[in-house]
């Protein structure tokens, strides 16, 4: 795909004609501190290429080093879907999908109703880790290992990265943000590279001391969701039920990001269920809330910050469109607008500086090929934990047998005996 989400037929290797590992950087390590930061490398050609003899211990994000071509990305295929109920609880189906209803143009939907007597908050404190995509790989392996080659150097699930949809999110807006760090976790496992997020210090902080108003308004993008959506495709959405943060569908897609096979999962907030509508995931639909705009410099942050995150978020799936809901200071819908993902680069192109597709994803790609260089041994018992503060190189510390460790003995047992068939 280009960098508006449409298809294009790339020459074979546009991608791999830049050279590989310019943005690393190799230090010298001190064997007394496993974990090495740098500040950030200069920016002329005078570094020397990385060889595998020192390996590279920092990825700059530095944005100018990532103004290259846009990396070849495959359109997204979706490969499965999976729901989760009012508990939490998985299924390997597409119970939870919701279809959209066509809101009016200015519908006064009133998104504070119900969130003190019919809301069912989900416990952000319980961390899931991979644990839901790890299930629905072990439900549907034959799937994804009959496309596997016989070759031996392969990866036994016939893809190289595993996560969830989000952590390619914070990857493909990392240049761009200037507020939150991040922490990933990744382990190597049977040739597949599995990457999860743990909590920052900081993002714990903010969680445990929100604001009763913050806390009121992460409710009304599901409340505004409940406006649009219904569960079943004749049907109609139902204001007066309990929004329920539990309940999720989701979409698995497989694609490849340059020479990087992925998969991963991400929620889905409906899809368009009329008789035209094209297959998952191009039927998908994105629902979002923002401020009201009113000004001229309220437009400019629209387009710098919130259209960065949407873009990211939709383009990675393949989700082609947003429907947003603009609401007053009261938690009044005062609008509604549909989106084009393939239209945000035309809507952004006259803000001054303003953030380029190409360079959130040649940093994601770039992260992936650095840590598909540092993490080399097979265990799931190891993980190495990649560090990123704003305005910081992206570093990593190693770590064996320790609460880090993500892939759950069930996870590890079962893809053992579901790969060596007895004889
Ligand atoms: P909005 O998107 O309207 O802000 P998503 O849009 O990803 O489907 O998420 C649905 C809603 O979850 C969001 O609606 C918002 O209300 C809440 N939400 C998601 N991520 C959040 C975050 N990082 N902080 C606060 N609220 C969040
Ligand atoms: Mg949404």
């Amino acid at each position: 795909m280009d960098q508006h989400g449409r298809k294009v037929h790339h020459p074979p290797s546009s991608y791999q004609n830049h050279k590989r590992n310019k943005d690393y950087e190799s230090v010298s390590v001190n064997p007394e501190h496993k974990r090495v930061r740098q500040s950030h490398p200069p920016h002329h050609g005078g570094s020397p290429p990385v060889s595998s003899a020192s390996p590279c211990r920092a990825l700059s994000t530095r944005r100018q080093l990532y103004e290259k071509d846009f990396p070849v990305y495959k359109q997204p295929v979706e490969v499965g879907s999976f729901s989760l109920d009012g508990e939490r609880r998985f299924f390997n189906d597409a119970r939870q999908m919701r279809y959209f209803v066509k809101p009016h143009p200015r519908p006064n939907f009133d998104l504070r109703d119900g969130y003190k007597d019919r809301f069912v908050k989900r416990d952000d404190g319980v961390k899931e880790k991979l644990d839901h995509i790890l299930r629905w790989i072990l439900a549907n392996r034959s799937k994804l290992q009959s496309s596997v080659s016989a070759a031996s150097s392969s990866p036994a699930l016939g893809v190289d990265i595993v996560t969830w949809r989000g952590h390619l999110t914070k990857l493909l807006t990392t240049p761009y943000e200037t507020q939150e760090g991040w922490l990933l976790a990744a382990t190597l496992f049977r040739g597949t590279l599995y990457i999860s997020e743990v909590e920052t210090e900081a993002s714990r902080h903010d969680r445990d001391n929100r604001t009763e108003r913050h806390e009121e308004m992460m409710y009304w993008g599901y409340k505004f969701e409940q406006y649009l959506c219904a569960d079943d495709i004749k049907g109609s959405p139902n204001p007066v039920g309990v929004v329920n943060t539990n309940e999720a569908f989701c979409t698995v897609v497989q694609t490849k990001l340059a020479d990087h096979k992925l998969l991963f999962s991400g929620e889905v907030d409906c899809r368009d269920g009329g008789p035209e509508a094209p297959a998952a995931p191009a039927c998908y639909i994105e629902l979002k809330t923002s401020a009201e705009i009113c000004t001229p410099k309220q437009r400019s942050n629209f387009h710098r910050f919130k259209l960065l995150k949407w873009w990211a978020q939709s383009f990675l799936p393949g989700v082609p469109r947003i429907v947003a809901g603009f609401r007053d200071p009261d938690g009044l819908v005062v609008g509604t607008e549909t989106i084009q993902i393939s239209k945000i680069s035309h809507l952004i192109k006259n803000e001054y500086n303003c953030w380029k597709p190409t360079v959130c994803m040649n940093f994601c790609c770039e992260f992936l090929s650095f840590v598909r260089t540092v993490v080399r041994e097979d265990n799931p018992r190891v993980v190495h934990l990649f560090s990123w503060d704003p305005h910081q190189d992206v570093t990593y510390s190693v770590h064996r047998d320790t609460t880090y460790c993500f892939l759950p003995p069930w996870y590890v047992e079962g893809m053992a005996s579901s790969s060596n068939p007895p004889h």
